[in-house]
Order: structure tokens, then C-alpha cells, then sequence
């Protein structure tokens, strides 16, 4: 069976709810602290699993207690945990996330054993990928070292499996050694300020969005898809410009709602689903995904993404 194969970061996520903005003052004051399992890898071998496929998570956690902790939630759900490596003298990696009211989360993150990877890690992640079966997707981020990123890409160009890219952080994702490996992407899922990043182009309404994506599919990957703050999305590949629109849904908290979007679009992949549905479909993922605290704790089921996913109107500009 097709397996969702997620390599990237693993991090422990710390997150509050804070009712000032952040940097105005040097001790400021939260609430509603949740010490959760997260990372943008973690997060998509969740929803792969979730959603009822097999999941393999790649990737790091440190030696530390924080470990056992962040793979918990991935076990219990029956996901492949056995080829994530441990850095001998390095912590998991944490993120602090700090929640506003308008759910708009600001992330920090300490990458400690996500950057952490040794020639063997790299070679035993590659290793995973060359035995996963045919069918199999990659989704990869780029918030661990460039090595693996790029060995992870070379591997799966030779498979013929298809990837999708979270270029996030695209310092690293757009950096001439990952960048070079670009025509292994299937699909690219930027959000707006990661677009912008990328092509230099001012991302803020669709039009502007569907410059961008075809600025990047000029780089030689399948198919773009341009998260917008909005919620909605801006998909664009060879066959046009599709538009995938929602309305605003109030935001609890934003954090695992780019995830939910690239695990979705994974799963649509492995399961073939033609391009307007697939877009909807992850589309509708990270629209529920925000409707709720946490990221792997707000991953809705299946079922709710598939029924939400009917009343959302797509259209080609
Ligand atoms: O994409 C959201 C995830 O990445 C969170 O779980 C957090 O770990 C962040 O860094």
C-alpha cells in the first residue's frame, strides 16, 4: 500500500494564548499553556494516518525525555517511528507559540536535533525512501539540515515518487543547493510570505498569487499552490490558474493549518485524486485545522474534510 513518507522537523510545541502583541513589553503575561507534539513533518505522518493511510516519519529528536514525548501521539496511531534518528547530545527540537485572539500565531523556533544529522541519518532516511513502496509520496520541509533535504529529493527523483515541498523556511527551501533539486518537486506549498520570498513578487490577493505560482513553475515543479491568509488557495500547473475559495471561518488558532494543507495534498496524491478535488480537499483540511487549538490536536477526521470539501466552490481564472 502507498505510504505517506514525511521527513523533516519533529518538535515539541509550547504554545500560549497572549492578549497583547508580542515585543512590546520585556515580561509579558499568557494563559492556556499546552506542552503538545508537533513539527510540520510529526503533524502530516498524523493526518496521513489519520485520514487511514500509512505513514513513515523521517527525520530527528534529540536524546532528551522530550523524545518519547513527541513520537507518542504517532505511535498510538500505528505510524512508522522506527527510522527516526536520535542526536547524541542534542535536545528535540521546541517551538514556543505564542497564540494572539485572532488565532494568527507567532512561531520560535529552536531547531536543535532537526539540524542535527549525521551521514548514517541521511543514509538511513534515503534508505527508507528507496524502500517505500511504488505509489508512495514524500512531503518534505526544509526545517532540517540541507544535507538530508537534498539526499531526500535526489532519492525519491529516482524513485519517480512524487513530492510535495513545504518551502519552508524558504531561506533554505529557494537556496541554490536544495533549489537545484527542484524538478524532483511535484508540488510546491508555499503560503503567501513564503511565495513572496521566493519570487520577490508582493503576494496579497489572488492575481498577485497566481503571478507568483507561475514565477515558480517556471522552476521546473508540477503544480504550485499558494496558501492565502484568507484560508483560500491559489493552485497553478500547466492546466491553468484554479481558485479555491472559502469563507473566513473564525480562527481559533492557526498553527497546524499549512500542515494540514500539504498532508492533505499527499494524501490526494496517493490516492490519485484529480486536481480541482485534491485542491478543495486540502483546502478544506486547513480550514478546519484552525477551528481548533494546537496543530495535531486539531486535525479534523476525515470525514468532516470530505463533507467540507463538497460546499467549497473552485473555479479556473
Ligand atoms: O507548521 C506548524 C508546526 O511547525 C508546529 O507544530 C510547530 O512545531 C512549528 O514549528
Amino acid at each position: 500500500m502507498a505510504t505517506i513518507v514525511s521527513l523533516g522537523s519533529i518538535n515539541l510545541d509550547l504554545q500560549m494564548r497572549i492578549d497583547q502583541p508580542l515585543g512590546q513589553f520585556e515580561t509579558q503575561s499568557a494563559h492556556h499553556f499546552s506542552r503538545l507534539a508537533g513539527g510540520k513533518a510529526a503533524n502530516i505522518a498524523y493526518l496521513a494516518r489519520r485520514f487511514g493511510h500509512e505513514a513513515q516519519l523521517l527525520g530527528m529528536v534529540g536524546d532528551d525525555d522530550f523524545a518519547g514525548e513527541v513520537l507518542a501521539p504517532l505511535r498510538a496511531l500505528g505510524a512508522d517511528v522506527s527510522r527516526v534518528g536520535r542526536a547524541a547530545g542534542q535536545s528535540t527540537a521546541v517551538s514556543m507559540i505564542f497564540v494572539p485572539e485572532s488565532g494568527r500565531k507567532t512561531i520560535v523556533l529552536a531547531a536543535n536535533a532537526n539540524d542535527a544529522w549525521q551521514a548514517a541519518d541521511i543514509d538511513s532516511a534515503v534508505a527508507a525512501i528507496e524502500a517505500a513502496p511504488a505509489g508512495s509520496v514524500l512531503a518534505l520541509n526544509c526545517e532540517i539540515s540541507v544535507d538530508a533535504c537534498m539526499a531526500a529529493l535526489a532519492a525519491a527523483q529516482r524513485r519517480a515518487l512524487r513530492v510535495v515541498l513545504d518551502p519552508a523556511p524558504p531561506q533554505r527551501a529557494g537556496s541554490g543547493a536544495i533549489h537545484s533539486l527542484w524538478s524532483a518537486v511535484h508540488t510546491l506549498t508555499p503560503n503567501v510570505e513564503e511565495a513572496a520570498a521566493l519570487t520577490g513578487i508582493d503576494v496579497k490577493d489572488r492575481e498577485s498569487a497566481a503571478r507568483a505560482g507561475h514565477a515558480l513553475l517556471k522552476e521546473g515543479v508540477e503544480r504550485v499552490c499558494v496558501k492565502l491568509g484568507d484560508g483560500s488557495c491559489i493552485a497553478v500547473s500547466r492546466d491553468g490558474v484554479l481558485s479555491v475559495q472559502v469563507k473566513p471561518l473564525r480562527a481559533v488558532d492557526t498553527t497546524g493549518a499549512g500542515d494540514a494543507f500539504t498532508g492533505a495534498l499527499a494524501v490526494s496524491l496517493a490516492e490519485r485524486q484529480q486536481l480541482a478535488a485534491a485542491i478543495r480537499f486540502a483546502t478544506a483540511a486547513a480550514n478546519l485545522t484552525v477551528m481548533a487549538w494546537g496543530a495535531q490536536t486539531a486535525l479534523p477526521a476525515r470525514a468532516q474534510v470530505d463533507e467540507f470539501a463538497v460546499g467549497l466552490r473552485s473555479e479556473w481564472l
